[in-house]
């Protein structure tokens, strides 16, 4: 009985193959979408020789994207928005003897060093006797700007 079904089971595959190849035969577009799908990902170019069948058909041009351009935070929440990013994880709540932002009392006696240094200490981190503030909060690819912000809102928000 098994050996019937087996033999059955052979047929029927050797008919839809047939079959099967029959119809990619008889289709010359089947035909080409299959040597296309076949074909080496390499072409050798050989020097002295005519290669002009390798030649690859211009693409066509991309059209222009419209530079999307981010928009320019709004005055005054560039530095919040650096600040929630990249410093509130220490300055937040006074993590690691950084000045807790809204202190006032902490930060009097680092606001009276100027901004200059303060901008300073803060893009090129700063090691006091509180502990150790990283560059930039630890994000170098902040740029100088963005954190000289954020300094801004935590002293305008820390008087
Ligand atoms: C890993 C924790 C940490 C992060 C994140 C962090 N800071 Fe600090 N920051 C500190 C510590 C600690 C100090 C205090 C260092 C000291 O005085 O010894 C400090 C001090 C400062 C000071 C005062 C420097 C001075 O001269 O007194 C400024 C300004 C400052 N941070 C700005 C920032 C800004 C802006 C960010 C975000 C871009 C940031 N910090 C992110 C830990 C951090």
């Amino acid at each position: 009985m098994l050996v019937v079904v087996a033999l059955l089971l052979i047929g029927l595959a050797r008919f839809v193959g047939k079959k099967q190849y029959a119809v990619t035969q008889a289709d010359p577009a089947v035909e080409a979408a299959i040597a296309e799908r076949i074909a080496p990902v390499a072409k050798l170019a050989i020097a002295g020789e005519d290669n002009s069948a390798l030649v690859t058909p211009d693409q066509p041009a991309e059209p222009e994207q419209p530079v999307q351009q981010a928009a320019a935070p709004a005055e005054g929440t560039a530095g919040k928005e650096t600040y929630n990013m990249a410093c509130v994880a220490c300055h937040g709540a006074g993590i690691a003897g950084a000045p807790k932002y809204g202190d006032a009392a902490v930060w009097a006696p680092r606001i009276a060093k100027g901004m200059d240094t303060l901008h300073k200490h803060a893009i090129e981190g700063f090691h006091g006797d509180a502990g150790f503030m990283p560059a930039k909060g630890g994000r170098v690819d902040l740029s100088d700007q963005v954190v000289m912000d954020a300094v801004d809102y935590m002293v305008a928000g820390s008087k």
